[in-house]
């Protein structure tokens, strides 16, 4: 396998090697290695389908259930994330299925209304788009971006919360129906501290945020937590903390959702087509603040 650096800061593209087959020990070591210190990885050059791509995320953790049954229209572990349907149809804008990847177009980590978010995203690009259309999925290191804040920033931040909702994706996006009772009760809105702190890495500190749940930070007057929203997203977009994927087809990406944020560049919907597939490491551990008690404990 070939790797090499895609910024100075974060991802590498590797080649030659094909993610189809199954992993030596070694290789899978390097892999964990190198998502851990780099936070994405492109394989270029792949051919994979549902199938494969479940054995290979399988290699990273348990795999995540899609969190409305049959709604994919697939296999409930292996996200459709097109506007395209399984059997090759082009989608209605209207469908909801569309609707979810325009919500993909505001910056997120994924299933943040989990109290137990996933760690890895793995996207399989079937129907890629030309950059000049729009489609490139574009990535923030909430790392560096936390290094970077102002010393005023950081300290308002700190103490600060979001509240994620499965459900309250409709006050985003009000054309996605109705979720049934179930999958209300299956996903009860939680709140995370928008300042995290990473175990793995020494108790690191870095943002973690979206904008695809809520357009609120908590813990302050309802004003004052939709302006800092604002101005939080602002912050992350700018170039120096980003690194925007365009795809090729074939394409196999994975990013960590505890260090990266992302989101997709809109494209016209009703014009183009485009098709991914997505396999999803589900989280172990909830997100933990600065004042949980296993930090503190680790700090005296
Ligand atoms: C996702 C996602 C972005 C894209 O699959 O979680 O946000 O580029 N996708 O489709
Ligand atoms: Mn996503």
């Amino acid at each position: 396998m070939d790797i090499k650096n895609l910024t100075d800061d974060f991802g590498v593209e590797v080649r030659n090697f094909d993610c189809s087959k199954k992993i030596g020990y070694d290789e899978l070591n390097l892999l964990k290695k190198t998502i851990q210190d780099r936070h994405f990885i492109c394989f270029k050059n792949q051919k994979l389908d549902g199938d494969t791509l479940a054995t290979f995320t399988k290699n990273f953790g348990k795999l995540e259930a899609y969190p409305e049954k049959d709604k994919t229209k697939g296999k409930i572990e292996i996200f459709n994330v097109s506007n395209v349907s399984e059997d090759g149809e082009h989608l209605d804008p209207d469908d909801q299925r569309v609707i979810l990847q325009k919500n993909n177009s505001r910056w997120h980590t994924d299933s943040s209304y989990r109290y137990l978010p996933s760690v890895f995203s793995i996207l399989y690009g079937q129907e890629t788009l030309p950059p000049e259309v729009g489609g490139q999925t574009q990535f923030s290191n909430m790392l560096l971006a936390y290094d970077h804040l102002p010393e005023d920033k950081k300290i308002l931040l700190e103490p600060l919360h979001q509240v994620h909702s499965y459900n309250d994706i409709r006050r985003l996006e009000p054309g996605l129906p109705e979720l049934t009772y179930e999958e209300k009760s299956n996903f009860p809105p939680v709140t995370h501290p928008i300042v995290r702190v990473h175990p793995d890495r020494n108790f690191r500190k870095s943002l973690y945020f979206t904008s695809n749940t809520s357009l609120e930070i908590g813990g302050m007057s309802l004003e004052q937590g939709k302006e800092l929203h604002k101005w939080l997203v602002d912050y992350i977009g700018q170039p120096k903390f980003c690194y925007t994927h365009k795809w090729q087809k074939n394409d196999l990406i994975m990013w960590d959702n505890r260090v990266l944020l992302h989101r997709v560049i809109p494209y016209d919907y009703a014009k183009y087509r485009r098709a991914m597939i997505r396999g999803t490491v589900e989280g172990e551990v909830p997100v933990l603040g600065p004042f949980s008690n296993e930090v503190r404990l680790n700090n005296n």
